[in-house]
């Protein structure tokens, strides 16, 4: 899989730094315990050829240095976005915290390797693997039962054997050049810090709310 644009010289950011990288681990965990019901869930926007965003939610599956995974049907919308233009922004937000949070990100987006999705995808329950085979994601679907039908035919193929990664489904690595951890103050007197990769540098800076 390439993506266009995704490897302009010059234009990769280096690894994120470990503290802030420790610090949304740390906010993570946190909003895991206090309860929040989706906590890796994340709003992706992607790009049209003629600049018409669009926006929807994937799951969150890494966030390292290099990053922030996501894992999909790459024939899907998004995919075929992404595939023309290889750049995206997320925005994530924990609403049970006792400090509301929000983290956005913004770069390009590569995607990730077949060794890396094929781990991730061995690890998934099997009535995800056989529905990675059966959606034709984003696709019109003039009737349910035609999914159904598609599924029992997947279910059919893999018997009781390993189901392996379909071709169409994969991951995407969004290396951000820009990152944003906001939180929410009383009277909307926010605080919002920003990461900037700058001149081969990470810089932090301050944003009004
Ligand atoms: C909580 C939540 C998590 C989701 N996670 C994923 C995901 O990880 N990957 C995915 O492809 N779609 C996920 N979806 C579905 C997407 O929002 C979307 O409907 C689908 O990917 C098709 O989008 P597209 O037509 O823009 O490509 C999720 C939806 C919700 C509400």
């Amino acid at each position: 899989m390439t993506l266009a644009g995704a490897h302009d010289a010059g234009s990769i950011p280096g690894p994120l730094p470990d503290a802030l990288v420790a610090q949304f681990h740390e906010l993570m965990a946190r909003a895991i315990a206090a309860g929040e019901p989706e906590p890796t869930a994340m709003s992706l926007a992607t790009v049209a050829g003629d600049g018409r965003p669009s926006v929807r939610i994937v799951l969150l599956k890494h966030l390292d240095r290099d990053g922030l995974v996501f894992y999909t049907n790459t024939l899907s919308r998004k995919g075929r976005q992404l595939a023309g233009q290889a750049w995206a922004g997320t925005a994530m937000h924990w609403k049970h915290l006792d400090l509301q949070v929000q983290v956005r990100s913004e770069g390009r987006v590569e995607p990730v390797s077949d060794q890396e999705a094929d781990a991730y995808f061995q690890s998934r329950p099997r009535g995800s693997q056989i529905g990675a085979w059966a959606s034709l994601q984003s696709e019109p679907l003039a009737d349910p039962a035609q999914f159904q039908q598609r599924i029992a035919q997947a279910e059919d193929r893999f018997g009781d054997g390993p189901v392996p990664r379909p071709p169409h489904w994969s991951g995407y690595r969004l290396r951000p050049d820009r990152i944003e951890f906001w939180f929410g103050r009383p009277y909307r007197l926010h605080e919002r810090i920003l990461h900037t990769w700058q001149d081969d540098n990470w810089r932090q800076s301050r944003l009004y709310p």
